[in-house]
């Protein structure tokens, strides 16, 4: 079994409390103004007296907006100021610099140190809260967006183990079963009445299992780029009859028609991978389409360098704004089309991805008279991939 990466959290909205401030000054004097200035607000206000002292508070706490004095022995607000902004795990935090002295030097200092903003004395009691309620909101919104942010890692890196987990572990138990049910139905020889071929019913979901485990391992390895591409000059037209001739039963070989631009049409490409694009999306041609309808191929030059191959079906289309979304992993047409079939939205990923990592382009749209127009391109010639 894999481990699950362990949710990270930030811990930073302390909910309820309208914002925690640090005031760094080394006179209690003008702490105890500030604090007399803010405490009405419901801040939840602390102090420190000098720089080294809030540097370790910063560490420890994680403060919504630091309020720092500029004249203090040892360490000056500017290199408070300086340290927390040049350290990426304080850098976010709002540091308002207080200065009796309004002249540009000290300003063009501050900003330099990286100050967000400057608060001169004697305090202005209308302008103080607001500045302040500014700096808290940014820093709130900062730790939102960073929380969401490892919200969304911590999903992803859960379902990447899924994946790898269901790829891995479930691979050999699956094949073991499908070896197992393959023997019985050789000792046993074919049962008479379709209806109690149990065991052929098994066989066919175990195939379906393997076949959908199979999609998972290649959009894994498509997604980190760990898939090898032996591309070579491939024929189109045999590429189309082999994908055909691999979807037996659920596609008529006269139900597909091809059409080519030029005789020997070829792009590069990896072949079996090609195949491949061509069998799902052929296959869902099938599966949207009435039975025995028409399906089109048209293969045709872009450009000098790319082809374009379309897959033309009568049947429903893709409603309007998922053009994009049944591309997507899992993704399906919100109205259920396929009738009772079996579908895991992983098809038009896999194509997806590997048509990309052919350097190509995929896409759908629906066309004038009914029907889905699905259509990729490709590149001709090596140098172009
Ligand atoms: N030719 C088509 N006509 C209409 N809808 C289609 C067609 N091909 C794909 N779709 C829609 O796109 C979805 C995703 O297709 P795909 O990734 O191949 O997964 P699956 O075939 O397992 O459903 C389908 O469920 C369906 O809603
Ligand atoms: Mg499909």
């Amino acid at each position: 079994m894999h481990q699950f990466a362990t949710q990270h959290t930030t811990g930073s909205t302390h909910e309820g409390s309208p914002g925690r401030l640090l005031v760094v000054d080394d006179l209690v004097a003008n702490r105890q103004i500030l604090r007399g200035l803010l405490q009405r607000y419901g801040y939840e206000i602390a102090e420190a007296e000098d720089g080294e002292t809030a540097l370790e508070m910063i560490e420890e706490t994680d403060y919504d907006t630091v309020l720092l004095d500029i004249m203090m022995p040892k360490m000056d607000g500017y290199e408070v100021c300086h340290r927390l902004k040049s350290n990426g795990k304080t850098e976010h935090i709002p540091v308002l610099l207080i200065t009796a002295l309004s002249d540009r030097d000290s300003r063009l200092k501050g900003m330099h140190a990286g100050a967000d903003e400057f608060l001169s004395k004697p305090f202005d009691s209308k302008y103080l809260p607001i500045r302040i309620q500014n700096a808290v909101r940014a820093k709130r919104l900062h730790d939102q967006v960073e929380e969401n942010y490892y919200k969304l890692k911590a999903s992803e890196e859960l379902r990447d183990g899924l994946v790898h987990m269901i790829v891995h572990d479930l691979r050999s138990p699956l094949f073991g079963i499908h070896g197992n049910l393959e023997l019985h139905q050789v000792d046993h020889g074919p049962v008479p009445n379709e209806n109690e071929d149990f065991v052929g019913a098994a066989l066919r979901e175990t195939k379906r299992m393997i076949g959908m485990v199979n999609a998972l391992l290649d959009i894994h390895r498509l997604e980190n780029q760990q898939m090898p591409i032996n591309a070579t000059t491939c024929d189109l037209r045999e590429v189309v009859d082999e994908a055909v001739a691999s979807l037996g039963a659920n596609l008529a070989r006269d139900q597909v028609r091809i059409e080519i631009e030029e005789e020997d049409m070829g792009c590069h490409a990896d072949r079996e991978i090609l195949v491949r694009i061509f069998n799902n999306l052929l296959n869902n041609a099938a599966k949207f389409s009435k039975p025995g309808e028409p399906i089109d191929v048209h293969i045709g030059r872009v450009s000098e360098d790319a082809v374009l191959i379309e897959i033309l079906d009568n049947g429903p289309g893709i409603p309007l704004g998922e053009e994009q979304a049944v591309f997507e992993k899992f993704g399906q047409a919100s109205e259920v089309k396929g009738g009772a079939q079996p579908s895991s939205g992983l098809g038009l990923n896999f194509c997806k991805l590997a048509v990309e990592a052919h350097g190509g382009r995929i896409g759908v749209d629906n066309r004038m008279d009914g029907g889905s127009r699905f259509w990729f391109i490709l590149p001709i010639l090596a140098e172009s991939f």
